[in-house]
């Protein structure tokens, strides 16, 4: 039985996804002229801020010394804060409080395992912080798609990994969960195949198919 739902923020709880990139697309255009390929997005989606940044340098051949790119994604960074920085409960992807909820009344433990450092940001944002047990803090841990965020989620409440269900809207999010050795619930359009169950949104997810995925009968 699942005694544990870590959750994905970007794309899994608000739909941050275009955020990110126009914050990119920005920072490409004015220091090195470059109209960003928009099928970069999915390479950049669930890792760090500064894996993004080298996906996109290496795809554009671009060589830059450290203190750059330290430069680069503090200037990314204000620029995607200033975009989600009047984020409301309005920006709640659809559906996650019915869901939320249900956790909550069958008393399963919830943490925010995101790779971004502005989680806790948008959690008060979105007015969904007081269903979170706890945040995992990325900065000192190996990013998405090592399975670390997801597993420092089971260490804090002392579970045993396939006690736990993570939530996901990108490839290497779902590489995390299933490298961590749990259940993945994947959300959104992308292809998912190595999740064990996939939606588009959460409206789609039964409450007797979720029921199922907890139960691990699915
Ligand atoms: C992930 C996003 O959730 O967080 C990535 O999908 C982003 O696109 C990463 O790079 C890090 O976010 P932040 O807010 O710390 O730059
Ligand atoms: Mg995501």
């Amino acid at each position: 039985m699942i005694k544990l739902v870590i959750f994905d923020m970007d794309g899994v709880l608000t739909s941050t996804t275009d955020e990110h990139f126009n914050a990119w697309a920005q920072l490409f255009l004015k220091y090195y002229q470059i109209k960003l390929d928009p099928k970069l997005e999915v390479k950049t989606k669930g890792v760090s801020r500064i894996d993004s940044l080298n996906v996109l340098l290496d795809h554009y051949q671009i060589v830059c010394d450290e203190s750059v790119k330290q430069e680069l994604a503090t200037e990314k960074n204000e620029q995607y804060q200033q975009f989600i920085s009047a984020y409301d409960e309005s920006h709640r992807l659809p559906g996650i409080i019915r869901i939320l909820d249900y956790l909550k009344h069958k008393d399963i433990k919830m943490a925010l395992g995101s790779a971004s450092k502005n989680g806790p940001f948008l959690l008060k944002a979105l007015k969904i912080d007081a269903y979170f047990d706890y945040v995992v803090d990325p900065s000192l841990l190996k990013g998405k798609p090592n399975p670390d965020i997801f597993l420092d989620a089971a260490q804090h409440f002392n579970l045993d990994p396939k006690e736990c269900m993570g939530v996901e809207d990108a490839v290497a999010g779902v590489l995390a969960i299933k490298r961590a050795g749990m259940i993945a619930l994947g959300l959104g359009p992308e292809d998912l195949s190595l999740a064990d169950h996939q939606v588009k949104t959460f409206p789609e997810l039964t409450l007797e198919k979720l029921e199922d995925l907890l139960k691990g009968t699915l």
